[in-house]
């Protein structure tokens, strides 16, 4: 039997499968030559793909449980298939679609629920001719090239994840958006996470993060910004320019990503994604959003002193 082929397209994350027809079903030895290359590599690419929406869900079936979208708005999903969130731009009886503007701040899928995603893979439907790339980093090499101080003060640390940071949420449809807030109110995760398969450790941070558990704003909002810019460094980074028929299948467990804007939103750009499942409940539910600024501090100073 063929086996695959798995060459690298960048140091940080990134490589292209090709020697294989992902519309049939996998072979066990495929199987795992896939999972090993998805572990090593965290991005996979499968070019010149034509799958249907069910071939698309067994294949994704094949590494996991998929996600039936529980936290996504009912009119995201394909009206046939529930496992498939549709992504795209296009206007459709004078309305925008829930998902026009998805993905646009460095994110991890479903951080702001206590499960997120152990992955998803995305089948490019329609796309505009130049632009509409999608970047992912490596959240491994994040955490491992921080110093030892920093890397001490983010052992035990938790952060908040809240939803109503998704970029650009209240542009969406007001029903689509309250329904979001409903499904997934704010949830705590560690900011240092260990990886179900690899035991390798990474970062979890990213743009959906409100605050760290314990800290004032001020601390929060300056710590944030220099790990965001920290772990989204051009060195962490794969960028993926679309071809039509492109599959990808991403790692969540170690990365974040961000769909970027860089196209003519006049021109169409349709993905279908399937997700799967998180292995784990790593999150808790939290009522406590709110820190405590600068200025509350200083005045329980004052009221002491
Ligand atoms: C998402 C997402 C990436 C893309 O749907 O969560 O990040 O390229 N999409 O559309
Ligand atoms: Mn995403």
């Amino acid at each position: 039997m063929s086996t695959i082929t798995v060459t690298p397209l960048g140091f940080a994350a990134g490589a292209q499968v090709t020697g294989i027809d992902l519309s049939k079903p996998l072979s066990e030895l495929q199987q795992r030559q896939i999972n090993k290359a998805w572990l090593e590599h965290i991005v996979l690419v499968f070019p010149g793909q034509e799958l249907t929406p069910a071939q698309q869900i067994a294949f994704t079936g094949s590494f996991g449980t998929l996600d039936q979208h529980g936290s996504q708005a009912p009119t995201t999903l394909h009206p046939e298939h529930r496992e498939i969130l549709v992504l795209s731009n296009k206007v459709v009886n004078g309305k925008k679609s829930g998902t026009y503007n998805s993905g646009r701040n460095w994110h991890t899928d479903l951080s702001y629920t206590t499960r997120p995603a152990k992955g998803a893979v995305i089948h490019c439907k329609e796309k505009p001719p130049v632009g509409g790339d999608t970047m992912w980093a490596n959240l491994y090499l994040a955490l491992e090239t921080l110093s030892p101080t920093i890397r001490k003060l983010l052992d035990g640390l938790e952060a908040v994840h809240d939803v109503t940071l998704v970029q650009g949420i209240e542009l969406r449809a007001p029903e689509v958006v309250a329904e979001m807030k409903k499904r997934t109110p704010p949830v705590v995760h560690p900011v240092v996470r260990t990886h179900p398969e690899t035991g390798r450790k990474s970062l979890l941070v990213n743009q959906r993060i409100r605050r760290f558990v314990g800290m004032s704003d001020e601390e929060s909002q300056s710590l944030l910004a220099m790990l965001n810019t920290h772990a989204t460094s051009p060195e962490f980074v794969y960028r993926h320019r679309w071809s039509l028929g492109d599959v990808v299948m991403w790692d969540n467990r170690c990365s974040c990503h961000v769909a970027l804007g860089d196209f003519d939103q006049t021109k169409p750009r349709v993905m279908f994604r399937c997700s799967l499942e998180g292995e784990v409940e790593s999150g808790r539910l939290t009522n406590d959003i709110g820190g405590t600024d600068r200025q509350t501090m200083l005045q329980a100073v004052a009221a002491v002193s």
